[in-house]
């Protein structure tokens, strides 16, 4: 059976984004293979607003006792989670913007991490829902900050993942993109071998 990948994408620039190379990359070497299956969401291009009090509401109700309002706003989550719950790998191809992730990416994660959904509270604490996936996360930054105490994305990114039981995940880094051509050069050249690898192994 094929491997079904999921790629969220999250760039503010378009086919100038650094991430969404990253991402065509994985795409153009998955579709390169008859075993995996892609399936790709921009959340950029498919904005979603941010969460409030009208879409948590229709969280909260029944589905027979939503009027079409709340049925149109419990369906954005609702799609979201079907999609995830279709696939086995999830791709997150992500920009540093303010040493955090795109609040278009938050908005998506504000969608799928639902208690009673991916996640539950239990008297030892939270218990993640979603069973027998693995993340990768596709990294692009301007600077260098893997490992030091300034990245505060990568720590987010695996506690959202491991929040609804995602604790496979794997980060390939592209650090270091707006310190000069030479250093961008190596730096892609880098992840997209990273890239490859994982790919091939899927
Ligand atoms: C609004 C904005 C904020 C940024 N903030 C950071 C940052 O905090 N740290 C960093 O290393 N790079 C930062 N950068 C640089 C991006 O991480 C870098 O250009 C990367 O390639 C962005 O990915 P993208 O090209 O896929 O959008 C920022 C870029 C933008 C546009």
């Amino acid at each position: 059976m094929a491997t079904r990948a999921l790629i969220i994408t999250s760039s503010i620039l378009a086919e100038n984004g650094q991430s969404n190379a990253l991402a065509n990359r994985f795409i153009e070497q998955a579709n390169a293979r008859d075993n995996i299956e892609v399936t790709q969401r921009d959340v950029v291009k498919n904005a979603l607003p941010h969460l409030d009090i009208n879409e948590l509401g229709a969280w909260q109700l029944a589905a027979t006792e939503r009027n079409a309002e709340q049925q149109s706003l419990a369906a954005r989550s609702e799609t979201l989670l079907a999609e995830l719950r279709a696939n086995d790998v999830l791709v997150i191809a992500v920009p540093m913007y303010n040493l955090g992730i795109p609040s278009q990416l938050k908005a998506w994660f504000d969608r799928v991490l639902r208690a009673g959904e991916t996640f539950r509270y239990t008297e030892n604490g939270p218990q993640g829902l979603v069973e027998g996936k693995r993340a990768i996360i596709l990294a692009a930054r301007g600077g260098q900050y893997a490992g030091t105490e300034m990245d505060s994305q990568t720590p987010h990114l695996k506690a959202m993942l491991g929040l609804m039981g995602i604790k496979d995940t794997h980060v390939v880094y592209a650090e270091g993109l707006n310190m000069g051509e030479q250093h961008r050069d190596a730096a892609l050249k880098e992840a997209f071998q990273a890239i490859d690898q994982l790919v091939e192994g899927l």
